[in-house]
């Protein structure tokens, strides 16, 4: 009987061995846990920190784009310009084709208009008729004149004109988008 005893008094003790060891494996766990989620926080605060500090977080609207020569562009005869505007939000790079009609007039250097390519409607790119002297859309029929104006089809507004200086002879504007197929002028 003796024998029975002491094997059942050492079977006891191991019990106890693995507890212990159960244990500190358990504390071990949750200290990594625990040390995880605390790195994981301070990385993510540092990122929006960073995020929130950097001067891109600030949204840009417009752009001032160099359109060239004002001598290039003749007199009552409108010219497209084509440009890359590139736009940076933090970390993130976008570029996006963009145009603009140019229209001069014969009043000097201030007659001049600038028009966002894009049709009031839809935003559908719109092209200079010779022929008729009109600005056509060819996804719904709209028509404007040479100053923007609407004559036909479902522009619910003029072509929107940007702003623009002359500068050592040079022609430039803010360019801008506004949102479409709404009757007032507002930025998109
Ligand atoms: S997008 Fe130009 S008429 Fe509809």
């Amino acid at each position: 009987m003796a024998p029975r005893e002491e094997s059942a008094g050492l079977r006891h003790g191991d019990g106890g061995q693995q507890d212990e060891a159960r244990l500190s494996r358990r504390s071990l766990l949750s200290w990594m846990i625990g040390g995880s989620a605390g790195l994981i926080a301070v990385v993510l605060g540092t990122q929006l920190i960073g995020f929130a500090a950097s001067p891109a977080f600030e949204a840009p609207s417009s752009d001032w784009v160099d359109l060239g020569p004002l001598d290039a562009f003749q007199p009552g005869v409108p010219k497209n310009v084509q440009f890359v505007i590139t736009h940076r939000d933090g970390w993130k790079e976008e570029s996006k084709a963009a145009s603009v009609w140019v229209v001069r007039g014969n009043q000097g250097t201030n007659d001049v208009k600038v028009f966002n390519g894009h049709c009031t409607h839809l935003g559908c790119i719109y092209s200079w008729q010779a022929a008729t002297r009109t600005f056509d859309c060819p996804c719904h029929g709209g028509e404007y004149t040479i100053d923007g104006r609407v004559i036909a089809g479902p522009p619910p507004r003029p072509l929107d004109a940007l702003e623009f200086k002359v500068s050592g002879g040079r022609l430039s504007c803010l360019y801008q988008d506004f949102k479409l197929g709404v009757s007032q002028k507002v930025p998109a």
